[in-house]
Parts: structure tokens; sequence; C-alpha cells
């Protein structure tokens, strides 16, 4: 009797955890396909009537779907169609600094369900090459969205050349423009870093950090040294503003967005007249990587690549203590003229 009773009550137990890991299992299988498949965004036009800046909130959920589904190639151009996608030109780019932590500015704004980014770095602006080939042509390597995302690329290079900010104002003359900016001489070790690693990886010799940024005649700062000019951010900048003003750039601190990185990217929702939909679920620090990475939802989750995240060079204190004294000046006009201060040293 007493066996019969054991035996029914692990059979009223088996029952019972099956039903409770079944859905378990399809409450997963549901939050993971939210990304990529079905609903898909709205198509009777009814999101249609808001303003640019405005992003109705029920749009958003529908971000990803079926712009998942083109990227991979699961997308027929009759549903693209159907479903009133486009390739937008950006309404924001983020045009420097290089090294400045550009990738990771983009993919975390990628998180919000209203951005949209072009993947590839598309150097319009600053290759005369593909600037000759026109507006049509950079349109096309633009990503797929919904009317009401926007879309966002960044090409570090445009901040340090001369031609872009005149070029990108013809295009758009209200256009948003993010910088992201480190302490100037951790910038300039890690943008050597990059140039030192493809030389290795070449199996070219190439010179220290020291010697390239100390002219070893004068021993002072290298300013012919590329690393250096492109740390001095005020003499960028002031070329830009010859075009925007200051109202329409927005400075995200770097190093902040390496140990903190929510309320950079609030900031920036901010300036993106975004709803704040970013939240602190879709960041998770990675102790292996030793940096923060992004959660999409329950299943979809991804770190940089390891190219992001070097280990930099040790540098002679001399020489970092030289450069930090040769930023000062140009610092301090930067803070002036952007109204954020950093406390770089
Ligand atoms: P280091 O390689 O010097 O550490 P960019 O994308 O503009 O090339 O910038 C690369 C820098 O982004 C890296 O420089 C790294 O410090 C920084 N970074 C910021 N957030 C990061 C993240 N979550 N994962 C990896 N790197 C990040």
């Amino acid at each position: 009797m007493l066996f019969k009773q054991q035996a029914l009550l692990r059979q009223k137990l088996f029952v019972l955890g099956s039903l409770a890991i079944g859905s378990l299992l399809y409450l997963v299988a549901r939050v993971g396909s939210l990304d990529r498949l079905q609903p898909i965004c709205p198509i009777d036009g009814r999101f249609r009537s808001h303003g640019q800046d405005e992003i109705p909130l029920r749009a958003l959920q529908f971000k990803r779907g079926l712009l998942h589904e083109f990227r991979k190639g699961n997308a027929s151009k009759e549903q693209i169609r159907l479903h009133n996608l486009v390739q937008q030109l950006p309404k924001a780019i983020i045009i420097g600094v290089r090294k400045g932590g550009t990738r990771a500015l983009l993919e975390m704004l990628n998180l919000h369900p209203a951005v949209v980014k072009a993947s590839q770095e598309i150097h319009f602006f600053d290759n005369d090459e593909n600037y000759a080939k026109g507006i049509e042509w950079y349109r096309k390597k633009m990503p797929f969205s919904y009317p009401h995302q926007i879309t966002i690329e960044k090409s570090p290079a445009y901040f340090i050349t001369e031609e872009v900010p005149e070029r990108i104002y013809k295009m758009n003359s209200s256009i948003k423009l993010l910088i992201i900016v480190r302490e100037p001489t951790t910038r300039a070790i890690s943008d050597y870093t990059q140039v030192l690693e493809g030389k290795e990886r070449k199996n070219k010799t190439y010179y220290k950090f020291e010697k390239l940024a100390i002219d070893p005649n004068t021993c002072e700062v290298n300013t012919k040294y590329k690393a250096v000019r492109t740390s001095i951010y005020t003499k960028h900048l002031e070329r830009w503003l010859k075009y925007f003003p200051i109202e329409q750039f927005h400075i995200v601190d770097g190093d902040r967005l390496i140990t903190e990185p929510l309320p950079e990217l609030q900031l920036v929702e901010k300036f993106l007249n975004l709803p704040p939909r970013i939240s602190q679920y879709n960041l998770y620090f990675n102790a292996t990587r030793g940096f923060y990475c992004l959660r999409f939802n329950i299943v979809f989750n991804k770190c940089l690549a390891g190219s992001k995240g070097r280990i930099h060079p040790e540098v002679d204190s001399s020489v970092i203590t030289k450069l930090r004294k040769f930023f000062h000046p140009f610092n301090q006009k930067f803070y002036q003229i952007t109204g954020r201060t950093f406390n770089w040293p």
C-alpha cells in the first residue's frame, strides 16, 4: 500500500516537474525569439504622424525581428517593402576620437530599440574616392530600419580629417555629432598599441612609443606624431565649430564608459531625444574580459572583440609626465569650449 502511494507521488512529481521544465523552456524560447521573430513593426502607418524627435514607444518594441532576419538574408524584398523598411541617412554620427571607445559606444547605443547601427566604418566623408560616389552610395551602405528609428554610423577618422565638417554640413546641417574622448595621453598610447600590433602581425620592426612621442633633437613633445596630434582635441574641434554650433555636439567620457557605461549612455539618449530604454540589465561586467559586455535579452549577449581592450606597453613615466603637461592647456580649452570638465591630470 505504502509502496503504491510512493509510486503515485513519484508519478505526480514527475508530471509536475515536466510541466515546470516545459514552461521554462517555452519562456526562454519565446523571449529569445522576440529578437529574431515577429511581431513585426506595425505597417499601417499609425506611427508615421509623430515628429522626428519623438519615437513612439510601441514601435520601439519591434526593433529587431525583421531587421535581424534581413541581415541574415532570411527576409525577402517583399517583406522589406511591406514593413516599410528603409535605408536612412544617419541622424547622428560618432565622428571620433579614434581609440576613445567609438566601437563600444556604437554597440551600446545599438541596445536602444530606436537605434540602428551601421556595423562597418563607412569612411564616406574622409575618403575622396568614396565621397565621389555620392550620397546615394552612402545611403545604400546604411542598414535597413523602420522610419522612426535613427541610424548611427561611426568613422573615427572624420574627427581629424580636414574636409569632413564641410561635407557633413552639406549633407545635413542639423545632424547630431558624438565625440568620445579619453585622457589624451592614454588615448595616444592606445593608438600606438593598435599600430604596433599591426606592425608585429606583419613582422615589421617598430619604434618604441617614447621615441615617437618625443623629438630626440629637442626633447620636446613631437607634434608631428599622429597619435599626439589626434589627442589635441581642441584643435580638431575648432575646425568643426566653423560649421556646427557646440549644441550639436555631445562629448562622451570614454574613460567613464569603460568603468560605468550606463550614466554615459543615458546622457547620449537624452542628447538624441530618445526615451530612456538602455538599462543596467543590458550591461554586465565580464571579469574575464575586464570590460562591460552587452545583454540584448536572456539568450543573446556579446562582448566586444579582443582587439578592444589591448594591454598597453609600459611607457617611461617621464614621457607620460611630459605629454600630460603638453596636453594640459589644450585640455583646459577643450573643457571651456565643450562645457564638460574631465579630471585629466
Ligand atoms: P584599449 O584597447 O586601449 O583598451 P575604439 O573602439 O575607438 O578603437 O576604442 C577602443 C577602446 O575602447 C579600447 O581601448 C577600450 O579601452 C575601450 N572600451 C570601452 N568600453 C569597452 C568595452 N565595453 N569593451 C572593450 N573595450 C572598451
